[in-house]
């Protein structure tokens, strides 16, 4: 385990957000700068992955969200796909005893059914294992799409009305927010995405409704710990007002 870093004396640790997802985007565009192969810009995202979970810990985050790997990335060739996949199985074998260690337990939002075998066991073992921990939860989005999600919690409201558990009209907020994939992580804080693309492409829908959303620049792969304080200090500069007056 490395030594912690110093704290960063523009951030108030009082109003650490307590929820951040981001959207890793920029790893083909890393590697074609360095001269480097798509899987090389995935390994490289994949390192930082670990890099970003410990610096969030140290700074007193509950719940990191990551879109590792959306309903749409089918889209991308068998080959850059496969390689995704290993890549995942490698560096969650690689990383798991760390995030024991470190008290994080792992989350899955997503369908694992369709991913190969080997990855989604590896992914399993390293949910199970991490179950009973309580620093700080990280959520991996993978074989994950926003719309599907709730596609998914509509479908159990409708299955639960059918089987006479549940009226028409208690339909609520409340009750399709029970229903997501992971329903006591049901509102991110602030939302980063690198690589410039200002889209949500499909994350956390509901979730981000009143999330403070971050573009940067920056390469998943060069997205560092600085970067992402700039971003908690750009964070609580802002006047969050969820729709009301100040
Ligand atoms: C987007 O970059 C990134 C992805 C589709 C994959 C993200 C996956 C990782 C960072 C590895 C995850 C590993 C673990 C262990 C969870 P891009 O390929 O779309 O980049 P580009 O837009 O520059 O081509």
């Amino acid at each position: 385990m490395k030594k912690q870093e110093a704290p960063d004396s523009r951030i108030d640790p009082e109003h650490i957000p307590g929820h951040i997802a981001i959207i890793m985007d920029g790893n083909g565009r890393w590697a074609e700068r360095h001269g480097k192969s798509r899987s090389k810009g995935h390994e490289a995202g994949a390192k930082n992955v670990y890099e970003i979970t410990e610096a969030c810990r140290e700074l007193g985050v509950k719940t990191l969200s990551l879109f590792a790997f959306s309903t749409e990335n089918w889209r991308r060739s068998k080959k850059e796909v496969d390689s995704l996949f290993r890549l995942m199985s490698r560096y969650v074998k690689r990383y798991s005893d760390q995030i024991q260690k470190t008290d994080v337990r792992l989350l899955h939002m997503g369908n694992l059914e369709d991913l190969p075998r080997e990855t989604a066991g590896d992914i399993r073992e390293c949910l199970e294992q991490t179950r009973n921990n309580k620093a700080m939860d990280v959520c991996i989005a993978l074989n994950y799409g926003g719309r599907q999600e709730l596609v998914d919690a509509a479908r159990r409201l409708a299955g639960q009305v059918k089987a006479g558990n549940l009226r028409e009209e208690d339909i609520t907020e409340e009750a399709l927010e029970a229903n997501l994939y992971l329903p006591q992580h049901s509102e991110v804080d602030l939302l980063i995405r690198t690589s410039g693309e200002n889209r949500i492409s499909n994350f956390m829908l509901w979730q981000i409704s009143y999330a403070e959303i971050i573009v940067t620049p920056t390469l998943w792969p060069d997205f560092n710990r600085s970067c992402l304080n700039d971003a908690i200090v750009e964070y609580q500069a802002r006047n969050r007002r969820f729709g009301g007056r100040p």
